[in-house]
């Protein structure tokens, strides 16, 4: 199989390295911007790519909507199989690229692209065929897993463990998406797509670790709790529920386990239950790896993970109840019904009874449009 590698960055790098050491397949071109092409395999036009006929796959590593998308369009279009490790390209315009990839007869994958080199998504895919999938997510995010790990375990501030994790290369110069949650957000948006034929694109809520600190992390261990950012999927009687939100775990659960900037991504089958996945959800070999897996499927005659009724919809959160842990002014504490409360200075510690993951959402925007800072996280109270 003779690949172009779209991108030349911390994964396409790996990416271009695997091809060259894997069996049965060979690098044609490394897509590289104009006044960066000093190798002969490099270039810096798609249309001398997509005009050879003996390049069978192309693989977009190149991150961003546009013009990742008119080129993937365009590779399609030419009939090559297309694989990708950009989770905001398949979240944004996956349905429309895969129905194409089906016309057209090529594969469209996007293993790479939730859970790094996290082996998650193809088994999703396999398991869908045969069992019926309920629920799914998991730790989806390593960034801000390796900064939960090290504000527990070292007792760092929010600030330090940021720091780390940028010079670390974990996060980015900007390092939004994904301490507000919307990276895990995009990624549980591809699982709900494989797992459940529905790609949601309206109703999700994403909370993330931004509003975070140090004392609250000592509170939490006052509490044997430890907190993970979790991103979760679940069919519905109508439609989807999908959302991110910290969650505060009783040491004993898997979850607590995840260290550093690994993932954990799980799925529950009626007949298979519970299935836990773990690994690298970043870097260049980890998720370079997984690119390379799904140009094995390919060879293997595997070529898409979104089945042909996959469709957008909207995702319902007003049916999902649990606890929440509240950190918040004093002056606000009537907002929410309480099983317990205790006073911290001028904020107040809470943990609700349970109340529905949109709702929460919603009285916690109200609170910060009026100045006031809050934290919360999800919890599940022994009934
Ligand atoms: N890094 C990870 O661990 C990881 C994990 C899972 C998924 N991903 C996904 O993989 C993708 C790539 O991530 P990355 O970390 O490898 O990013 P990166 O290091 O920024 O690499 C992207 C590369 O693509 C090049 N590029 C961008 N637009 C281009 C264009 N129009 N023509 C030619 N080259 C272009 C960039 O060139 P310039 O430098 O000149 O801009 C850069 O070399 C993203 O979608 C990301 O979300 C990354």
């Amino acid at each position: 199989m003779k690949v172009a590698v779209l991108g030349f960055g911390v994964v396409g790098r790996g990416v271009f390295d695997m091809i060259e050491k894997a069996q049965g397949m060979e690098v044609g071109y490394v897509l590289v911007r104009p006044g960066k092409v000093d190798a002969e395999y490099k270039t810096d036009s798609l249309e001398k790519i997509l005009s050879d006929s003996s390049v069978d796959a192309v693989a977009e590593v190149m991150g961003g909507i546009e013009p990742a998308r008119s080129y993937a369009e365009k590779a399609i279009n030419a009939g090559k199989h297309f694989v990708t490790s950009n989770k905001a390209l398949v979240a944004a315009h996956g349905l429309e690229l895969s129905a194409l990839a089906r016309e057209k007869g090529v594969a469209f994958l996007f293993s790479a692209a939730c859970g790094g080199g996290v082996p998650f998504l193809h088994n999703l895919a396999c398991a869908v065929k045969t069992d019926k999938v309920n629920s799914l997510g998991g730790i989806l995010n390593g960034t801000t897993n390796y900064m939960l790990d090290a504000m527990q375990s070292k007792g760092w501030s929010y600030e330090e463990a940021l720091k780390d994790a940028q010079m670390l290369g974990y996060a980015e110069a900007d390092p939004t998406a994904d301490v507000t949650g919307l990276d895990a957000l995009r990624k549980i948006m591809l699982a709900c797509a494989v797992g459940f034929d529905v790609l949601p694109n309206e109703g999700l809520l994403n909370e993330g670790i931004d509003s975070l600190t140090a004392e609250d992390v000592e509170d939490f261990k006052k509490r044997g709790l430890t907190c993970r950012l979790l991103a979760k999927g679940e069919r519905r009687e109508r439609g989807v529920s999908a959302y991110v939100e910290p969650w505060l775990l009783e040491s004993s659960a898997p979850e607590c386990a995840v260290l550093k900037n690994y993932n954990m991504a799980k799925y529950e089958g009626e007949c298979s239950g519970p299935m836990v996945f773990m690994g690298q959800g970043a870097g260049r070999y980890p998720t370079a790896s997984a690119v390379l897996r799904d140009l094995s499927y390919i060879v293997s005659g595997e070529y898409y993970m979104l089945s042909d009724k996959a469709a957008a919809g909207a995702a319902d959160n007003s049916a999902c109840f649990h606890n929440y842990y509240v950190r918040l002014p004093k002056a606000f504490a009537d907002e929410f019904k309480c099983a317990d409360k205790q006073e911290d200075g001028a904020d107040v510690r809470l943990i609700t009874e349970k109340l529905s993951v949109s709702e929460m959402h919603a009285v916690a925007k109200k609170i910060r449009a009026e100045g006031a800072k809050v934290f919360f996280a999800g919890l599940e109270m022994e009934k």
